[in-house]
């Protein structure tokens, strides 16, 4: 059976993707901080799907625990996707380098320490699939959520090579720019109907995007459109306005 390898399985879009893979008959390989909260999502998986899932302790800002957590996995995945983030409290981080460091570490320093060993492990096996869950934040520096956002936008960039690199290796890498998505992440922020995807919705999407080899993909369409937009204002008009 082919497997699956999530990074930040505790996150509500990484139990909706879960839910998706395990039903298409993936055993699936639950990675995240804290493993004790992931035991119900397991034992749901392998009631409802009969699958096999296995639990691993990884934490992001931990580069240095990066490779011997990948090499203790049972198996090599056959696709990961990384999950994880951070968006972190802007004002705090305007002022206190711990709180900025952070978001920088897990969004950029994290994601990268870690798919750079899944992507070594794909060319040794001459096959895989890398994802990675960016931001639009990451299109366009704004002050509501810079520091955010230009550490998903250095995470984009990252996949964008990645994916350079890897397309002559026959490994396929898939970026998702998911726009507004009602998790944990967003539950203090009021969000636009029309603009926000549920995590079940961002789950089938991701799903459809690895079938078809996509390279990129925004979640809800009109995102694709509303971002040519934000990124045509000229920069003398932008500067001025309270993004
Ligand atoms: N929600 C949105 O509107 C939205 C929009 C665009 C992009 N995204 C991106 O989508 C992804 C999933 O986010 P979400 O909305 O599902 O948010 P979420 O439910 O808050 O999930 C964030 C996840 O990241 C994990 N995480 C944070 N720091 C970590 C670390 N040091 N090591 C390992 N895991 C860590 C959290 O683990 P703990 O449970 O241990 O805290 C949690 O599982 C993120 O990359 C986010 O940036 C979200």
């Amino acid at each position: 059976m082919p497997t699956v390898l999530i990074l930040g399985a505790s996150s509500d879009m990484a139990v909706a993707l879960a839910q998706k893979m395990g039903s298409s008959g993936y055993n699936i390989q639950l990675a995240a901080r804290n493993v004790t909260r992931l035991r119900p999502l397991q034992t749901d998986l392998s009631i409802r799907y009969n699958i096999v899932s296995t639990l691993h302790e990884f934490d992001a800002e931990k580069p240095e625990g990066h490779p011997a957590f990948f090499s203790s996995l049972p198996s090599l995945p056959d696709i990961t996707i990384c999950v994880f983030g951070y968006l972190g409290d802007q004002k705090l981080a305007e002022s206190d380098w711990k709180e900025c460091e952070r978001i920088i570490r897990v969004n950029y320093t994290g994601a990268v320490s870690i798919l750079n060993i899944v992507a070594n492990a794909c060319v040794a096996q001459g096959k895989g699939t890398i994802v990675g869950i960016s931001s639009v934040a990451g299109e366009r520096g704004r002050q509501s959520n810079y520091f955010y956002g230009s550490a998903k936008a250095g995470f984009t960039a990252y996949l964008s090579g990645l994916r350079n690199r890897l397309f002559h290796e026959k490994i396929h890498v898939l970026t998702v720019q998911p726009g507004f998505v009602y998790t944990r992440m967003t539950e203090n922020i009021p969000l636009p109907g029309l603009l926000t995807a549920t995590p079940v919705y961002v789950a089938d999407a991701i799903y459809k995007a690895i079938g078809k080899k996509k390279n990129i993909i925004y979640v809800k369409w009109l995102w694709r459109w509303i971002m040519l937009i934000i990124k045509s204002i000229p920069e003398f008009l932008f500067k001025k306005l309270k993004l």
